[in-house]
Formats: C-alpha cells, sequence, structure tokens
C-alpha cells in the first residue's frame, strides 16, 4: 500500500523575514519528507505533499502595514517575496507556498465555520472591550499601553510587563492609553463568536483522539490532558471573532465581524494544498478522503495549544476526513549560545548572513539534525561546537573517504571500478553494514530508517557515523597511499578503492535526506541515477555488484572544512563570537592578542579650554524607559528623563552591549545640548555617553556610564 502524506510546518506571521529558529523547524521537517521521498512501497513512489503559507492576517500586520503607508496586501507580498532565497538557499524543499490571504483559505475557513455553526458548536457572548474612541476601533492587547499594575514600569503593553515579567488583562492597566491615538480607551460592549470548546462533546473526542497511541509525543499527551481537566471542565470556550477594522476573514452572516487570525491560520494549511493540487490537477477532495492519507504538522512548542486543542476539534466537528490520521511532531526550541530567540528580533545569527558568508547550508544541516530526536527539547546552536562536529563528521569521516579514494580509481584505472572484490572487502563492506544483534546479523540501513521514520535525526546520523569509522579503519590499515607506490599491488589498490567508494556510496544514500546538494553530485560523479532507500538494502550483494564494473565520473571536491573565523563573522555581537569561535587550542593566542593591544589606546584630542569643555553641557538623566528598534541591530531607543519635566527620546549604538530591560530605571550621562537629529527612526535629542576601545575590532565592548548613588536627574556634570 503506498502512503500519502500531507506534511506542514507551522505557517509564519508574515511580519518578518525568516530567522534561524524558523530554519530549523523546516530542516526538520525537510529532511523527514526527503526521507519519505526516498521510499518505494512496492513500485510506486510514496506520495508525499509537502506545503508551507504565510500567515498573514492580524492586527499587528495591519499596522505595520499602515506605518509604512501601504496596504496589508502589499506588506505581506513584500514578505513573501523574500522567502525564497532562504528556502532554495537552505535545500527547503516545499511543493508549494501560499497564504492564508487567498480566495482558498476564505472558502474553506468559512465553509469550516458554518459546519462549526450548524452542529451547535458557535455560541455568541457580549462581553467589554477597550474601545479607542478617536481612532473609532477595538484594541487588542498590543494596541494599549500603561503603567505595569504590578511595578508601575510605565509604557507596558496590555499583556504583561517588559520590566517585570507581570501577566495581566488589559484592563488591570494604570493609566491606559491607546498606542495610536493616545487617548484614553473606553469600555465598549461588543458582541464575540466564540467555538464553544465547553460543549461536552469537545471534551470526549479530545480525550480519545489525544491518548491514540502513536498519534503525539508522550509528554505532549500529559501535558494538553491536563489542560483538559478530569471531565473536560478546564476546556473554556475560545473567541474567534475580532471587531472591524480588521485585516482578516469575514465571519460569514456577522457583519463587521472577522475571524481571529489563529481561527483561519491553520485552515491555510489546507488552502495551501487545495492551491498546490489545483495547480498539479490533483484531486484535492479524493485525496483527503482516501483512507490512507496522513496528515503530519511540524510545530514549535510554544503553539501547541493552537494544534492539539482547537484545531483537531474544528477538523473533527466540520468532519474532516483525515481527524483519525492527524499526527503533530512538536519540536523545541533553537537556542543561539544558550539565549533564548525573541520572535520579532531573532537572535544573533541572520540566516541570510550565513548564506551570504558562503557558509555551506548542508553544514547547518547536518549539524541541527545530528542535535534534533522527537523530543520537545530545546537545541542550542554553539558555534564552537558546530565548527568541530561539521569538521569532525563530514570532512574528517566522510567526504575523507572519497578524496583518499577517488583519485586513484580515475589516474590508474580509467576510471573503472574493479569488477569482483576480494573476499576480505567484501567481509569488511559487510562488517561495516550490519551488526550482529543478539546472533541475528541485521542490516544497519533498517535501523537507521527507523531513526529516521521516527525523527530520531541524532541516533540516524551516529549510526550512520559509525559506519564511517568502519571505512576509515579500513582505508587506514589498507593504505591505498603506499600500494600505489608498488606496481604489483595494483590488484589490491583497485579492490580497496572500489571497495572504499562502494562504502562511501552507501553513507551518501543514507545522509541524502540531510545532505541532498552533496548527495546530488555524488550521483553524478558515481553515474547513478537518483538515490532511493532499495539502493541501501545490503542483503544479496546488491550494494558490491550495482558497483563493480562502472565507469565513475572524475571526483571533484564535495565539501570544504569550516574555518572557525565564519562563526565570528556570523554574529551580530562580536563579544559573543570571540568567547565562542576560537577552537580549545587557538584560545590563549586569541585571549592574548587584545591585552596586548590594551596599551595602544586612542591618540589624545588636541588641547582646550575650560571655556570649550563648559559648551558641552552633561546632564545625569535616567533611563525611564528602552527598547529595541524595530529595522536596526545597532541602536536601542532610549526615554530619557533629564529633570526637564519633559522626556527626551534618544537612540544610541549600543544594542550589542545591552538588553533593554538591564537599563530601564538605571542613570546614565547624557549630552544635553547636542542639536536634535534626525535618524531614520525618528528623531534623537541629545546623546548618552558610552566608553569604548580604540580598536573596536580587538576589543568590542561598549560600556555606558553610570553615575556613584546620589546623583539625581538634571545635575549637570562639570
Ligand atoms: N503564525 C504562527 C503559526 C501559525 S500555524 C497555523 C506562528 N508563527 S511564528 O513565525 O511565530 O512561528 C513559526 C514557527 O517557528 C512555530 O512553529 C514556532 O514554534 C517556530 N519557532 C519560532 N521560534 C523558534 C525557535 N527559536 N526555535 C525553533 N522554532 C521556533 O507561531
Ligand atoms: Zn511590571
Amino acid at each position: 500500500m503506498t502512503r500519502k502524506l500531507f506534511v506542514t510546518t507551522a505557517l509564519p506571521y508574515a511580519n518578518a523575514a525568516f530567522h534561524i529558529g524558523h530554519i530549523m523547524e523546516y530542516i526538520q521537517a525537510d529532511i523527514w519528507v526527503r526521507f519519505q521521498r526516498m521510499q518505494r512501497d512496492g513500485a510506486a513512489g510514496r506520495e508525499v505533499h509537502f506545503v508551507g503559507a504565510d500567515d498573514t492576517h492580524g492586527t499587528p500586520i495591519m499596522i505595520a502595514a499602515e506605518k509604512e503607508g501601504i496596504t496589508p496586501q502589499q506588506f505581506v507580498a513584500n514578505i513573501a517575496a523574500g522567502r525564497a532565497q532562504y528556502l532554495d538557499g537552505f535545500h527547503i524543499a516545499f511543493d508549494n507556498w501560499y497564504s492564508t490571504d487567498s480566495p482558498e483559505n476564505v472558502d474553506l475557513s468559512q465553509s469550516i465555520y458554518r459546519k462549526l455553526r450548524d452542529t451547535g458548536l458557535i455560541v455568541t457572548k457580549t462581553v467589554d472591550r477597550f474601545f479607542d474612541p478617536v481612532k473609532g476601533m477595538f484594541l487588542a492587547d498590543r494596541n494599549i499601553k500603561g503603567e505595569c499594575p504590578k511595578c508601575g514600569a510605565k509604557n507596558q503593553y496590555g499583556d504583561n510587563c517588559e520590566v517585570c515579567g507581570a501577566a495581566y488583562q488589559p484592563t488591570d492597566l494604570v493609566n491606559p492609553f491607546s498606542v495610536f491615538t493616545n487617548a484614553t480607551p473606553v469600555m465598549k460592549p461588543s458582541e464575540q463568536y466564540f467555538f464553544k470548546l465547553s460543549d461536552p462533546r469537545c471534551f470526549e473526542f479530545l480525550k480519545d483522539w489525544l491518548n491514540t497511541p502513536g498519534r503525539l509525543q508522550p509528554e505532549m499527551v500529559n501535558k494538553v490532558s491536563e489542560w483538559l481537566g478530569e471531565a473536560g471542565e478546564k476546556l473554556a470556550d475560545w473567541d474567534i471573532s475580532r471587531d472591524a477594522p480588521y485585516f482578516g476573514i469575514p465571519i460569514p452572516d456577522a457583519p463587521g465581524k472577522f475571524f481571529y487570525v489563529w481561527m483561519d491560520a491553520p485552515v491555510g494549511y489546507l488552502a495551501s494544498l487545495k492551491n498546490y493540487c489545483d495547480k498539479k490537477g490533483i484531486d484535492f477532495d479524493a485525496f483527503l478522503n482516501d483512507p490512507t492519507t496522513e496528515q503530519i504538522h511540524f510545530i514549535g512548542k510554544d503553539i501547541v495549544s493552537f494544534h492539539l486543542l482547537f484545531w483537531p476539534a474544528m477538523l473533527k466537528f466540520a468532519n474532516h476526513p483525515v481527524i483519525d490520521k492527524l499526527k503533530v511532531n512538536v519540536h523545541g526550541f533553537l537556542t543561539v549560545n544558550n539565549e533564548k530567540m525573541s520572535k520579532s528580533r531573532g537572535t544573533g545569527i541572520s540566516p541570510l548572513r550565513y548564506l551570504d558568508l558562503g557558509m555551506n547550508p548542508e553544514w547547518l544541516r547536518y549539524y541541527i539534525a545530528f542535535k534534533l530526536n522527537s523530543k520537545v527539547e530545546d537545541l542550542d546552536f554553539n558555534g564552537e561546537d558546530f565548527v568541530a562536529r561539521v569538521n569532525s563528521d563530514l570532512i574528517g569521516k566522510y567526504v575523507n573517504i572519497a578524496s583518499r579514494c577517488a583519485g586513484f580509481i580515475a589516474k590508474r584505472f580509467d576510471g573503472k571500478l574493479a569488477s569482483t572484490l576480494s573476499e576480505g572487502a567484501q567481509s569488511w563492506i559487510n562488517r561495516a553494514l550490519t551488526v550482529d544483534v543478539n546472533g541475528v546479523i541485521v542490516e544497519r540501513q533498517a535501523s537507521i530508517a527507523a531513526h529516521f521514520e521516527n525523527r530520531e535525526f541524532g541516533k540516524a546520523l551516529r549510526e550512520i557515523m559509525e559506519i564511517a569509522d568502519i571505512t576509515n579503519q579500513y582505508v587506514d590499515e589498507n593504505k591505498p597511499w603506499i600500494l600505489a607506490k608498488d606496481v604489483e599491488k595494483t590488484a589490491e589498490l583497485h579492490d580497496v578503492c572500489t571497495t572504499a567508494l562502494i562504502l562511501f556510496r552507501q553513507l551518501t544514500i543514507l545522509l541524502s535526506p540531510v545532505l541532498p546538494g552533496v548527495a546530488k553530485n555524488v550521483a553524478s560523479f558515481l553515474n547513478d541515477a537518483e538515490f532511493t532507500w532499495a539502493d541501501t538494502q545490503v542483503f544479496g550483494d546488491a550494494v558490491s555488484n550495482s558497483m563493480l564494473g562502472r565507469t565513475i565520473g572524475a571526483y571533484s571536491h564535495l565539501m570544504t572544512r569550516m574555518d572557525a573565523k565564519m562563526i565570528e563573522a556570523l554574529f551580530d555581537a562580536p563579544q559573543t563570537a570571540a568567547t565562542i569561535a576560537a577552537p580549545a587550542g587557538d584560545a590563549a593566542n586569541d585571549a592574548a592578542a587584545p591585552a596586548a593591544a590594551a596599551a595602544a589606546i586612542e591618540e589624545l584630542a588636541p588641547e582646550i579650554k575650560i571655556d570649550d569643555f563648559l559648551k558641552v553641557d552633561l546632564r545625569i538623566a535616567k533611563i525611564v524607559n528602552c527598547e529595541l528598534v524595530d529595522g536596526s541591530d545597532k541602536l536601542l531607543r532610549l526615554t530619557l528623563d533629564a529633570g526637564e519635566g519633559r522626556l527626551r527620546n534618544v537612540f544610541s549604538g549600543i544594542r550589542s552591549a545591552y538588553q533593554p530591560e538591564e537599563l530601564i530605571g538605571k542613570l546614565t550621562v547624557l549630552v544635553a545640548n547636542l542639536a536634535p537629529r534626525k535618524m531614520k527612526f525618528g528623531i534623537s535629542e541629545g546623546m548618552v555617553m558610552a566608553a569604548s576601545a580604540a580598536d573596536e575590532k580587538a576589543n568590542p565592548g561598549i560600556y555606558i556610564l553610570n553615575p556613584w548613588p546620589g546623583a539625581e536627574p538634571g545635575m549637570r556634570i562639570r
């Protein structure tokens, strides 16, 4: 029976470019999909449709577009236009990339909604909502700011405080104001549409669905079961409506109401598939109604409630045919040097910079795969570890086999492999590709396949590297470079190099879900058509038979070693890079460099008189707020109180050295009589003072000034 697979990754918000966390999710799904595509169920290939889309609706995108003076559709189109460079760059082979702002999604979302309504699962309730009387618009949590009800910090959003971390309702804010007009919001009743998750039918269904063996990771079953409560008492109705103006899909028969973005976002999976099917002439309904079709979502741990409560319940009660074959694979978060990545600002590593630096995308695919397992665990990208892993496994173990043996085949044997193998060689092949499990010889490819199928990529790669280790041991013991010096050993040389290349081909096939580009080059070098998983089966000597006597092409270098210096260039904040980039052996030398350079301070400026100095008005200022600047990785936006009875807005190039939260509430020194300067992001009214070394490359630290206790905002420094 041919498996039919419909695979997706979470639909990324179309408000920003991809960050490395997105790329991690796509790499995970892409490896799994490529593995599936290599399978043959009988003669037929497996039918796999792998689709993605931009998640376009909601208030943040509407507002971002308004700020840029374009329509949300244009805004989203601009973001969408930037997607391909990432996906192509990292060999992520979606069959289709689409959008939730599409006619298919309107149809599908509205039709699911109608079915839910017909089955009695949609209810309306009137609730009080904040409303901006000037703009004439209901306000989402993030459209309202005010003082934190817990710690009193100013300028905090309506959902949580960035200073003390407290979570609350927008109605709890002290002195709330609308971010659009600064007007004080008023409470206004609004009729809202709810999906009735509290209905006993939802609990009955979800309980069974979650507990179906093999459907979900055990830790997810536990977590979500807690959300249900013993008898469903914890399931609350879910508000799926938003008031106009809203960038979204209209709710049928409800003028002025739109679907909350999380209602239509997962329907976007189906919309993208439908769009793909229509383009390819595939019957969408027939595919979904086929009892063998499996629907598989790859998502991160932060969006579990949407995918394991609302989405299955929506699908079930809208009679979605695949509900019994629906699986959700949840992954943990990628951290970079153990630092959390924020949704809006990403992390130090930009995927595009990675590509621009000419770093090989398959290094990253390998490293991420090596660290992945089937659990919901976070995984850390660590520069030093990355370099070591790639250089040791891919270059030192894998590529090394071909680079040590292929040349002899070309030079000495006209590119032709031996037509027979010695018994010794054949037994090494068996040794490398099979293992003895309690007295039974089994093929390694079967357990490697099981690891790929179960998303235990790290285990798969460890086992593949064991094959590489045995192969290298074989080459080391037989030393083709010595055999090559003795004409009488020509046949032996042929035997050894042929054997090594047979194993190299096996390794390549096993690695090809992870290294598709390399696999393609190896296939062409070995004169192979496309590799399939069937080529990994060794029993019956199929492996060697297909290679014996074959003429192969010229070997050209497959992959270069990674230079640790590249990692340095990859990070935004050079301080972190310097500490992680150097391999252990070089660390001492690197550390010595800034110390030696420390003597070379910047030359003193020409002498001035006291009057000259007094022209500069330096004041103590309190940093009452500090935030990231959208679109800049250098600047922070400071709100300063210099005791003047007004606040100043100052941009400062200290983003690499400080997190905004660290600075809020601190005192510093402001150049208070500097002419205001218009910058791309707004007007900067002064400058905060900071120390830095003459050689910013060697010593990139930036240190802002902080007075001794007792100084007060407004005091002059002289
Ligand atoms: N738009 C929603 C998903 C809608 S699905 C119908 C969304 N978008 S997102 O852009 O914020 O995140 C997209 C995916 O990236 C999610 O699966 C999320 O978990 C994942 N990741 C976001 N940050 C991540 C890491 N740091 N590491 C790994 N994955 C991360 O949520
Ligand atoms: Zn607070």
